[in-house]
Protein backbone atom coordinates (compact mmCIF):
# COMPACT_ATOMS: atom_id res chain seq x y z
CA UNK A 1 0.00 0.00 0.00
CA UNK A 2 1.50 3.18 -0.56
CA UNK A 3 0.51 6.00 1.22
CA UNK A 4 1.09 9.72 0.97
CA UNK A 5 1.75 11.51 3.99
CA UNK A 6 0.65 15.22 3.67
CA UNK A 7 2.64 17.46 6.11
CA UNK A 8 3.46 21.01 6.61
CA UNK A 9 1.14 23.04 5.50
CA UNK A 10 0.09 27.10 5.77
CA UNK A 11 -0.94 26.94 9.32
CA UNK A 12 0.94 28.18 12.93
CA UNK A 13 1.46 24.96 13.51
CA UNK A 14 3.76 23.64 10.37
CA UNK A 15 6.45 22.51 12.73
CA UNK A 16 4.68 20.36 14.74
CA UNK A 17 3.18 18.57 11.49
CA UNK A 18 6.84 18.05 9.99
CA UNK A 19 7.80 16.75 13.00
CA UNK A 20 4.21 14.03 13.47
CA UNK A 21 4.93 13.22 10.30
CA UNK A 22 8.28 12.14 10.45
CA UNK A 23 6.97 9.24 13.31
CA UNK A 24 4.48 8.39 10.52
CA UNK A 25 6.69 7.73 7.61
CA UNK A 26 9.11 5.74 10.05
CA UNK A 27 6.37 3.90 11.17
CA UNK A 28 5.18 2.99 7.89
CA UNK A 29 8.74 1.24 6.46
CA UNK A 30 7.52 -2.46 7.28
CA UNK A 31 6.57 -4.82 4.32
CA UNK A 32 3.46 -3.76 3.61
CA UNK A 33 3.79 0.03 3.52
CA UNK A 34 5.71 2.38 0.87
CA UNK A 35 5.70 6.30 2.52
CA UNK A 36 5.95 8.99 -0.20
CA UNK A 37 6.36 12.24 1.73
CA UNK A 38 4.47 15.04 0.26
CA UNK A 39 5.14 18.34 1.91
CA UNK A 40 3.03 21.90 2.35
CA UNK A 41 5.02 24.82 1.89
CA UNK A 42 3.21 28.15 4.00
CA UNK A 43 1.64 29.29 0.75
CA UNK A 44 0.28 25.70 -0.07
CA UNK A 45 2.58 24.36 -2.77
CA UNK A 46 2.87 20.81 -2.59
CA UNK A 47 6.53 19.19 -2.94
CA UNK A 48 7.30 15.75 -3.18
CA UNK A 49 10.16 15.06 -0.93
CA UNK A 50 12.94 13.16 -2.69
CA UNK A 51 12.86 8.86 -1.83
CA UNK A 52 16.74 9.25 -0.46
CA UNK A 53 15.91 12.31 1.48
CA UNK A 54 13.55 9.73 3.90
CA UNK A 55 16.08 6.73 3.81
CA UNK A 56 18.19 8.87 5.12
CA UNK A 57 15.81 10.31 7.50
CA UNK A 58 15.12 7.25 8.85
CA UNK A 59 18.94 5.52 9.40
CA UNK A 60 20.37 8.66 11.61
CA UNK A 61 19.58 8.72 15.21
CA UNK A 62 17.16 11.25 16.45
CA UNK A 63 18.06 14.73 17.42
CA UNK A 64 17.85 15.17 21.45
CA UNK A 65 14.72 17.86 21.12
CA UNK A 66 11.40 16.07 19.40
CA UNK A 67 10.42 19.01 17.62
CA UNK A 68 14.33 18.99 15.95
CA UNK A 69 13.21 15.60 14.60
CA UNK A 70 11.25 15.92 11.60
CA UNK A 71 10.75 16.84 7.93
CA UNK A 72 11.49 19.36 6.30
CA UNK A 73 9.74 20.44 3.05
CA UNK A 74 11.39 19.61 0.12
CA UNK A 75 11.69 18.45 -3.44
CA UNK A 76 10.25 19.64 -6.96
CA UNK A 77 6.63 20.94 -7.50
CA UNK A 78 3.96 18.81 -7.79
CA UNK A 79 0.03 18.59 -8.61
CA UNK A 80 -2.48 16.15 -6.62
CA UNK A 81 -4.72 14.80 -8.80
CA UNK A 82 -7.10 11.93 -9.37
CA UNK A 83 -5.16 8.64 -10.50
CA UNK A 84 -5.91 6.82 -14.29
CA UNK A 85 -7.41 4.00 -11.70
CA UNK A 86 -10.28 4.82 -9.37
CA UNK A 87 -9.41 5.54 -6.06
CA UNK A 88 -5.91 6.23 -6.34
CA UNK A 89 -3.99 9.37 -6.40
CA UNK A 90 -1.14 10.93 -8.32
CA UNK A 91 1.60 13.66 -7.94
CA UNK A 92 2.05 15.18 -10.96
CA UNK A 93 4.87 17.66 -12.42
CA UNK A 94 2.70 21.15 -12.54
CA UNK A 95 0.73 21.85 -15.61
CA UNK A 96 1.62 18.28 -16.75
CA UNK A 97 0.63 14.75 -17.28
CA UNK A 98 3.61 13.52 -15.97
CA UNK A 99 3.15 10.90 -13.11
CA UNK A 100 6.22 11.63 -10.09
CA UNK A 101 4.17 9.38 -8.08
CA UNK A 102 1.00 6.83 -7.61
CA UNK A 103 -0.62 6.23 -3.87
CA UNK A 104 -3.35 4.32 -2.36
CA UNK A 105 -4.31 6.29 -0.10
CA UNK A 106 -3.39 10.20 1.79
CA UNK A 107 -2.31 10.55 5.57
CA UNK A 108 -3.12 14.13 6.15
CA UNK A 109 -0.25 14.25 9.19
CA UNK A 110 -1.72 18.45 8.98
CA UNK A 111 -2.70 20.32 11.97
CA UNK A 112 -4.86 23.68 11.99
CA UNK A 113 -6.10 25.20 9.15
CA UNK A 114 -6.40 23.90 6.02
CA UNK A 115 -4.90 20.65 7.08
CA UNK A 116 -7.33 19.81 9.65
CA UNK A 117 -10.51 22.04 9.19
CA UNK A 118 -12.27 20.10 6.20
CA UNK A 119 -10.04 22.00 3.25
CA UNK A 120 -7.45 19.41 2.22
CA UNK A 121 -10.25 16.78 3.28
CA UNK A 122 -12.50 18.40 0.43
CA UNK A 123 -9.48 17.93 -1.67
CA UNK A 124 -9.41 14.52 -0.96
CA UNK A 125 -13.03 13.99 -1.81
CA UNK A 126 -12.98 15.34 -4.84
CA UNK A 127 -9.79 13.24 -6.43
CA UNK A 128 -11.48 10.10 -4.88
CA UNK A 129 -8.83 8.87 -2.79
CA UNK A 130 -9.04 7.24 0.48
CA UNK A 131 -7.71 9.22 3.23
CA UNK A 132 -6.99 8.86 7.15
CA UNK A 133 -9.07 10.46 9.94
CA UNK A 134 -12.10 12.37 9.76
CA UNK A 135 -14.08 13.41 7.05
CA UNK A 136 -14.71 17.37 6.03
CA UNK A 137 -18.01 18.03 8.65
CA UNK A 138 -16.27 16.37 11.19
CA UNK A 139 -12.74 18.29 10.57
CA UNK A 140 -14.32 21.52 9.84
CA UNK A 141 -16.94 21.25 13.61
CA UNK A 142 -13.89 20.25 15.12
CA UNK A 143 -11.88 24.11 14.17
CA UNK A 144 -14.99 25.62 15.02
CA UNK A 145 -15.23 26.60 18.83
CA UNK A 146 -18.87 27.69 18.14
CA UNK A 147 -19.95 24.82 15.96
CA UNK A 148 -18.19 22.02 18.46
CA UNK A 149 -19.93 23.18 21.61
CA UNK A 150 -23.50 22.82 19.79
CA UNK A 151 -22.18 19.79 18.55
CA UNK A 152 -21.50 18.68 22.29
CA UNK A 153 -24.65 20.56 24.16
CA UNK A 154 -26.86 18.29 21.62
CA UNK A 155 -25.55 15.62 22.37
CA UNK A 156 -25.63 16.16 26.36
CA UNK A 157 -21.64 16.38 26.60
CA UNK A 158 -20.82 19.21 29.40
CA UNK A 159 -18.53 21.75 28.08
CA UNK A 160 -17.78 25.26 30.68
CA UNK A 161 -20.48 27.82 30.59
CA UNK A 162 -19.94 30.08 27.19
CA UNK A 163 -21.93 32.43 25.33
CA UNK A 164 -20.92 33.12 21.26
CA UNK A 165 -21.91 36.22 19.49
CA UNK A 166 -21.75 36.74 16.19
CA UNK A 167 -20.75 40.34 14.37
CA UNK A 168 -23.81 41.90 13.70
CA UNK A 169 -24.87 41.18 17.48
CA UNK A 170 -22.03 42.90 18.65
CA UNK A 171 -22.34 45.96 16.49
CA UNK A 172 -26.08 46.71 17.54
CA UNK A 173 -24.34 46.28 21.33
CA UNK A 174 -23.02 49.62 20.33
CA UNK A 175 -20.38 48.23 22.77
CA UNK A 176 -21.74 47.66 25.67
CA UNK A 177 -20.47 44.21 26.65
CA UNK A 178 -21.47 43.42 29.50
CA UNK A 179 -24.92 42.58 29.41
CA UNK A 180 -23.94 40.03 26.71
CA UNK A 181 -21.89 38.22 28.89
CA UNK A 182 -24.56 38.46 31.69
CA UNK A 183 -24.10 35.24 33.98
CA UNK A 184 -20.44 34.72 33.07
CA UNK A 185 -18.28 34.68 35.66
CA UNK A 186 -14.45 36.31 35.22
CA UNK A 187 -11.68 35.49 34.36
CA UNK A 188 -13.19 34.98 30.50
CA UNK A 189 -11.43 33.75 27.35
CA UNK A 190 -12.59 35.64 24.12
CA UNK A 191 -11.53 33.61 21.20
CA UNK A 192 -12.38 34.11 17.53
CA UNK A 193 -14.40 31.29 16.76
CA UNK A 194 -12.23 29.65 14.34
CA UNK A 195 -9.33 28.51 16.58
CA UNK A 196 -6.55 27.75 14.40
CA UNK A 197 -4.28 29.84 16.05
CA UNK A 198 -4.02 31.64 19.85
CA UNK A 199 -3.98 35.07 17.58
CA UNK A 200 -7.17 37.44 19.05
CA UNK A 201 -7.39 35.45 21.90
CA UNK A 202 -7.73 37.85 25.34
CA UNK A 203 -8.14 36.47 28.95
CA UNK A 204 -10.38 39.41 30.69
CA UNK A 205 -10.01 39.57 34.52
CA UNK A 206 -11.54 41.75 36.41
CA UNK A 207 -10.93 45.47 35.72
CA UNK A 208 -10.24 44.51 31.99
CA UNK A 209 -11.66 46.14 28.79
CA UNK A 210 -14.10 43.48 27.45
CA UNK A 211 -15.20 45.58 24.94
CA UNK A 212 -11.82 45.52 23.55
CA UNK A 213 -11.09 41.70 24.26
CA UNK A 214 -14.10 41.65 21.52
CA UNK A 215 -13.14 44.51 19.15
CA UNK A 216 -9.80 41.97 18.46
CA UNK A 217 -11.13 39.10 18.32
CA UNK A 218 -13.51 40.42 15.60
CA UNK A 219 -10.71 41.49 13.55
CA UNK A 220 -10.27 37.74 12.60
CA UNK A 221 -13.25 36.02 12.54
CA UNK A 222 -17.27 37.30 12.18
CA UNK A 223 -18.51 34.78 15.08
CA UNK A 224 -16.61 34.99 19.13
CA UNK A 225 -17.10 32.80 21.66
CA UNK A 226 -16.65 34.06 25.18
CA UNK A 227 -15.51 31.37 27.69
CA UNK A 228 -15.88 31.67 31.01
CA UNK A 229 -12.84 30.40 32.66
CA UNK A 230 -12.68 27.20 34.73
CA UNK A 231 -9.56 26.04 36.34
CA UNK A 232 -8.96 22.30 37.00
CA UNK A 233 -6.80 19.77 35.88
CA UNK A 234 -5.82 18.93 32.12
CA UNK A 235 -7.30 15.61 30.95
CA UNK A 236 -6.83 14.22 27.35
CA UNK A 237 -7.77 10.86 26.18
CA UNK A 238 -7.27 9.10 22.82
CA UNK A 239 -10.20 7.76 20.51
CA UNK A 240 -9.38 5.51 17.22
CA UNK A 241 -12.51 3.84 14.92
CA UNK A 242 -14.92 4.16 12.98
CA UNK A 243 -18.46 3.34 13.61
CA UNK A 244 -17.50 1.63 16.72
CA UNK A 245 -15.11 3.90 18.06
CA UNK A 246 -12.79 3.06 21.28
CA UNK A 247 -11.34 5.61 23.91
CA UNK A 248 -7.80 5.00 25.03
CA UNK A 249 -6.09 5.14 28.93
CA UNK A 250 -6.71 8.84 29.89
CA UNK A 251 -2.92 11.05 30.31
CA UNK A 252 -2.79 14.08 31.93
CA UNK A 253 -0.82 17.70 30.79
CA UNK A 254 0.73 19.38 34.07
CA UNK A 255 0.81 23.09 33.53
CA UNK A 256 3.54 25.30 34.40
CA UNK A 257 2.36 28.89 34.15
CA UNK A 258 -1.18 28.25 34.28
CA UNK A 259 -1.08 27.44 30.34
CA UNK A 260 0.38 25.22 28.17
CA UNK A 261 1.86 26.63 25.61
CA UNK A 262 3.60 26.10 22.64
CA UNK A 263 6.69 26.51 24.30
CA UNK A 264 6.23 24.40 26.75
CA UNK A 265 4.40 21.94 24.57
CA UNK A 266 7.51 21.75 22.12
CA UNK A 267 10.25 23.41 23.53
CA UNK A 268 10.52 22.84 27.42
CA UNK A 269 12.98 21.05 28.90
CA UNK A 270 10.42 18.91 31.34
CA UNK A 271 7.95 16.55 30.18
CA UNK A 272 4.35 17.59 31.21
CA UNK A 273 2.44 14.52 30.31
CA UNK A 274 1.54 11.95 32.76
CA UNK A 275 0.70 8.81 31.48
CA UNK A 276 -1.24 7.42 32.71
CA UNK A 277 -3.31 10.30 34.52
CA UNK A 278 -3.84 9.50 38.59
CA UNK A 279 -7.31 9.60 38.61
CA UNK A 280 -10.73 7.68 40.45
CA UNK A 281 -11.74 4.89 38.79
CA UNK A 282 -15.53 6.52 38.33
CA UNK A 283 -13.59 9.80 36.83
CA UNK A 284 -11.20 7.64 34.33
CA UNK A 285 -14.45 5.71 33.31
CA UNK A 286 -16.44 8.98 32.39
CA UNK A 287 -13.44 10.61 30.36
CA UNK A 288 -13.89 7.76 28.56
CA UNK A 289 -17.12 7.60 27.94
CA UNK A 290 -17.71 11.32 27.43
CA UNK A 291 -14.47 10.95 24.62
CA UNK A 292 -16.42 8.68 23.07
CA UNK A 293 -20.02 10.96 22.85
CA UNK A 294 -17.35 13.94 21.75
CA UNK A 295 -16.71 12.14 18.56
CA UNK A 296 -19.81 10.62 17.49
CA UNK A 297 -21.41 14.11 18.65
CA UNK A 298 -18.75 15.74 15.95
CA UNK A 299 -19.56 12.47 13.49
CA UNK A 300 -15.62 11.58 13.96
CA UNK A 301 -13.93 8.90 11.70
CA UNK A 302 -10.41 7.13 12.33
CA UNK A 303 -9.14 9.80 15.18
CA UNK A 304 -9.53 12.35 17.56
CA UNK A 305 -7.43 13.56 21.01
CA UNK A 306 -10.41 14.98 23.46
CA UNK A 307 -9.19 17.10 25.96
CA UNK A 308 -10.66 17.95 29.16
CA UNK A 309 -10.80 19.98 32.50
CA UNK A 310 -11.27 18.16 35.49
CA UNK A 311 -12.59 20.50 38.62
CA UNK A 312 -11.46 18.37 41.37
CA UNK A 313 -13.31 20.12 43.76
CA UNK A 314 -16.50 20.20 42.46
CA UNK A 315 -15.85 16.72 40.87
CA UNK A 316 -16.87 17.93 37.41
CA UNK A 317 -15.68 17.48 33.86
CA UNK A 318 -15.75 19.44 30.79
CA UNK A 319 -14.95 18.89 27.22
CA UNK A 320 -12.58 21.64 26.20
CA UNK A 321 -11.93 20.95 22.76
CA UNK A 322 -11.75 17.99 20.50
CA UNK A 323 -8.48 17.76 18.46
CA UNK A 324 -9.25 15.75 14.80
CA UNK A 325 -5.51 15.59 14.34
CA UNK A 326 -3.68 15.83 17.47
CA UNK A 327 -0.19 15.97 17.32
CA UNK A 328 1.06 13.02 16.14
CA UNK A 329 5.04 12.42 16.90
CA UNK A 330 6.24 9.61 18.68
CA UNK A 331 6.52 11.55 22.04
CA UNK A 332 2.66 13.51 21.27
CA UNK A 333 0.23 12.17 24.42
CA UNK A 334 -2.10 10.56 21.68
CA UNK A 335 0.07 7.90 20.97
CA UNK A 336 1.17 7.83 24.16
CA UNK A 337 -1.84 7.03 26.16
CA UNK A 338 -2.81 4.10 23.17
CA UNK A 339 0.71 2.36 24.28
CA UNK A 340 -0.50 2.12 27.83
CA UNK A 341 -3.18 -0.07 26.55
CA UNK A 342 -0.62 -1.86 24.26
CA UNK A 343 -0.75 -0.49 21.22
CA UNK A 344 2.25 0.69 19.51
CA UNK A 345 2.66 3.47 17.49
CA UNK A 346 3.46 1.28 14.28
CA UNK A 347 0.21 -0.67 15.07
CA UNK A 348 -1.73 2.58 16.16
CA UNK A 349 -0.93 3.91 12.42
CA UNK A 350 -1.55 0.66 10.78
CA UNK A 351 -5.10 0.98 12.39
CA UNK A 352 -5.25 4.46 11.12
CA UNK A 353 -4.67 3.92 7.24
CA UNK A 354 -7.10 0.18 7.60
CA UNK A 355 -9.52 2.79 8.70
CA UNK A 356 -9.05 4.59 5.42
CA UNK A 357 -10.54 1.84 3.69
CA UNK A 358 -13.50 1.12 5.63
N1 LIG B 1 -2.90 21.18 17.77
C1 LIG B 1 -1.89 20.26 18.26
C2 LIG B 1 -1.14 19.65 17.17
C3 LIG B 1 -2.52 19.22 19.14
O1 LIG B 1 -3.67 19.38 19.46
O2 LIG B 1 -1.86 18.28 19.51
MG1 LIG C 1 -6.89 22.09 19.16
Amino acid sequence: TRVAVLFGGPSAEHDVSCASALGVVRALTGDAYEPVAVGINRDGRFRLVPGDVLEKLRDQPPPPRAIDDRLEVTGADVELRAGAERGRAVFCAPGSAEVLAEVDVVFPVLHGPFGEDGVIQGVLESVGVPYVGCGIAASAVGMDKVAMKRAFLADGVPVTPHVWLDVAQWEAAAGNAEPLVAGLARPLFVKPANMGSSIGISRVADGDDLAAALDLAFRYDSAVIVEQGVTGREIECSVLGGLRPEASPVGEVTVANGWFDYEQKYFGDSDPMIVPAVLPEDVERRVRELSVAAFRAVGGWGLARVDFLYDEAAGRLYVNELNTMPGFTAHSMYPKVWAVAGLGYVQLVDRLVGLAFE
